[in-house]
C-alpha cells in the first residue's frame, strides 16, 4: 500500500531534498539564512522543467500572449504608485516575555510560538520590501526595491509591448522571474520564503468582460496543475474575502494545493481591474514617469489603448494568474513522494513525477564499471541520447545496478537503461529498459532506442 509523507510530516520531504541534492538551506555552512534556499543539482533540473512547462502553456501554446523578462531593481516610484509603499505591510506582534517578533494573523489563539505567553504587542504593519542603495551615493534619494512580484515591470514595460509588437485587446504578458519579501516569519521549508520565484501571467482585457475572463483562467490554470501531475482531490478552489483583497483586486480566486502542513494557496487569480496601468499613469510630479509628451492627448501618454471605433483611449482590466515555483515545486514533490511495500517485505520510496517534469530523463548504466566495451557503449548510448533534446541523460556508472535502480526510483529518473554483456557480445545489441512506476524490464535494440526515447517523452505524453 502507498504511504504519503502527509498523513506523518515535511521531515521527509525535506530529508529527500538534501540527500539527493534537490533543496539546501542556503549559506549552510555559516549557520543558514533563514527563509532563503539553495537549488542543488537535481532541484535546479525540476525547478527549470516546471518553468518550461508553465513558458510552453502560457506563451508557445497560445496567439495572445508575449514574453518578458524584467529587471529586480526596482525604481522606488514604480513601488511607490503601485501602492506598496504604503500598503504592502504584513501585521507584526512582539511578545514581551520572550522578545521573539510573530506575523499576528498566523498566531494560534493569540499567543506565542517560542513561549506560549499572551503578553503581545498591539499588531503594527511591517512592510516586507526589501531596500537597497543604488550607485556610490547613499542618501535619502538613491534608493532602490528587490520587487516584491515581477508584475510591476509588466505594467511599466506596457506600452513599450504594445509598440512594438502591435498587440490588442485581449492579450497578455508572462513573466518568470525572482520576488523578494522580508516575511516576518518563514517557515515550511520552501512553501514561505524571503527570495523566491514567480510564474506570473497579466492578461489585459476589455472592461466589463473582465468577470468572465477571471473565470476563464482560474478554469485554465486549474487544469495546468492537474496536468502537471496534481491529483484533483488535493486541489481546492478558494474565493478572498473583500477582508482579505489585496489592495489592487476586485476580485481573487486561489487555487489551495494539500501541502504536508495542510491546504495552502498555490497560485492566486486576481481581477487587479485598472489599477496599475491607472497609477502608473497619473501624472507622477516632476519625475512624469511612463509619461512621454504627446501633443493631442493631456501631454501624457497614457498607459491604454485607443479603441477603434470609439477613438477613446482605454486603460485595459487585468486578470492576474500568479503562481509560485518554489510551491509548485514543492507540490511537486508532496504528490510524487510515495513509500512502496514490495512482495519481498521490503520498501521502496519513489518520486512519481510526470515525465516532462523529472530531473533525469533516463539514467543509463553499465553492468560492470570497470569494463572498457560496456562503459564505452554506455557512453555513447549516453551522448545519443542527450542529442535528442529532451533534458538531461545521466551516465550513471557506479557498477551497482541495484543500488542505482533504489536512487533513480528516488529521484524520479522515469527509465533506466542498462548495459550489459550481452548487449556488447551479441548481435544485434540490446540493452535493459527498465520503468520507475512498474518496474518492468525490457529488450530492447540499441538501434532502436533513440526511437523508443524520443515517442516515451513525446510533450502529449507526459505522464
Ligand atoms: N502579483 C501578485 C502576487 O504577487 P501573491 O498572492 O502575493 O500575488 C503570488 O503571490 C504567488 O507567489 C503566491 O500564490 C505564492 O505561490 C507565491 N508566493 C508569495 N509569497 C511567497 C513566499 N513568501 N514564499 C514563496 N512563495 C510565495
Amino acid at each position: 500500500m502507498d504511504r504519503k509523507p502527509r498523513d506523518k510530516d515535511m521531515n521527509e520531504i525535506v530529508s529527500l531534498c538534501k540527500r539527493r541534492g534537490f533543496i539546501f538551506a542556503s549559506s549552510d555552512i555559516y549557520g543558514g539564512l533563514q527563509g532563503v534556499y539553495d537549488y542543488g543539482p537535481l532541484g535546479v533540473e525540476l525547478k527549470r522543467n516546471l518553468m518550461a512547462s508553465w513558458w510552453r502553456a502560457m506563451v508557445y501554446e497560445r496567439d495572445d500572449v508575449e514574453g518578458l523578462d524584467g529587471a529586480i531593481l526596482t525604481h522606488r516610484l514604480v513601488l511607490r504608485h503601485s501602492g506598496h509603499e504604503a500598503t504592502f505591510a504584513d501585521p507584526m506582534v512582539d511578545c514581551r516575555s520572550c522578545k521573539s517578533r510573530w506575523r499576528a494573523d498566523h498566531l494560534v489563539k493569540g499567543k506565542c510560538e517560542k513561549c506560549g505567553s499572551s503578553d503581545l504587542t498591539e499588531p503594527r504593519p511591517f512592510n516586507m520590501m526589501f531596500k537597497t542603495t543604488v550607485g556610490p551615493i547613499v542618501d535619502d534619494e538613491s534608493y532602490a526595491y528587490l520587487r516584491p512580484e515581477t508584475a510591476q515591470a509588466i505594467f511599466t514595460n506596457f506600452k513599450n509591448v504594445i509598440d512594438s509588437t502591435s498587440r490588442r485587446l485581449p492579450f497578455g504578458i508572462a513573466q518568470i522571474g525572482k520576488a523578494f519579501r522580508n516575511e516576518i516569519t518563514p517557515r515550511n521549508f520552501i512553501f514561505r520564503v524571503r527570495e523566491f520565484e514567480q510564474m506570473e501571467l497579466e492578461f489585459f482585457v476589455m472592461p466589463g468582460t473582465d468577470d468572465e475572463w477571471h473565470e476563464k483562467w482560474v478554469a485554465a490554470r486549474q487544469n495546468w496543475w492537474m496536468e502537471q501531475g496534481l491529483a484533483k482531490e488535493n486541489l481546492k478552489l478558494y474565493r478572498q474575502t473583500k477582508e482579505e483583497l489585496s489592495h489592487y483586486s476586485k476580485a481573487t480566486v486561489d487555487i489551495l494545493y494539500k501541502f504536508p502542513h495542510g491546504f495552502e494557496e498555490l497560485e492566486g487569480i486576481a481581477n487587479r481591474t485598472d489599477y496599475d496601468l491607472g497609477s502608473h499613469t497619473k501624472e507622477q510630479g516632476q519625475f512624469k514617469l511612463m509619461a512621454r509628451v504627446e501633443p493631442n492627448h493631456d501631454s501624457v501618454e497614457k498607459l491604454a489603448v485607443r479603441d477603434a471605433e470609439s477613438e477613446q483611449f482605454i486603460v485595459p482590466f487585468v486578470i492576474e494568474p500568479s503562481a509560485g515555483v518554489d510551491r509548485g515545486v514543492l507540490a511537486l514533490l508532496t504528490e510524487g513522494y510515495t513509500v512502496e511495500d514490495l512482495e519481498n517485505g521490503s520498501q521502496r520510496v519513489v518520486l512519481k513525477l510526470r515525465r516532462h517534469l523529472a530531473p533525469i530523463k533516463v539514467a543509463v548504466m553499465p553492468l560492470a564499471r570497470n569494463n572498457e566495451a560496456i562503459v564505452d557503449m554506455a557512453k555513447q548510448i549516453k551522448a545519443k541520447l542527450q542529442s535528442l533534446g529532451i533534458g538531461r541523460i545521466l551516465l550513471e556508472n557506479t557498477g551497482n545496478i541495484g543500488k542505482g535502480y533504489r536512487r533513480h526510483d528516488e529521484v524520479g529518473t522515469p527509465i533506466c537503461v542498462t548495459v550489459d554483456f550481452e548487449t556488447i557480445e551479441k548481435t544485434p545489441a540490446k540493452v535493459t529498459i527498465r520503468d520507475r512506476d512498474t518496474m518492468k524490464q525490457e529488450r530492447v535494440a540499441v538501434s532502436e532506442l533513440p526511437q523508443f526515447v524520443r515517442e516515451y517523452f513525446r510533450p502529449s505524453d507526459s505522464q
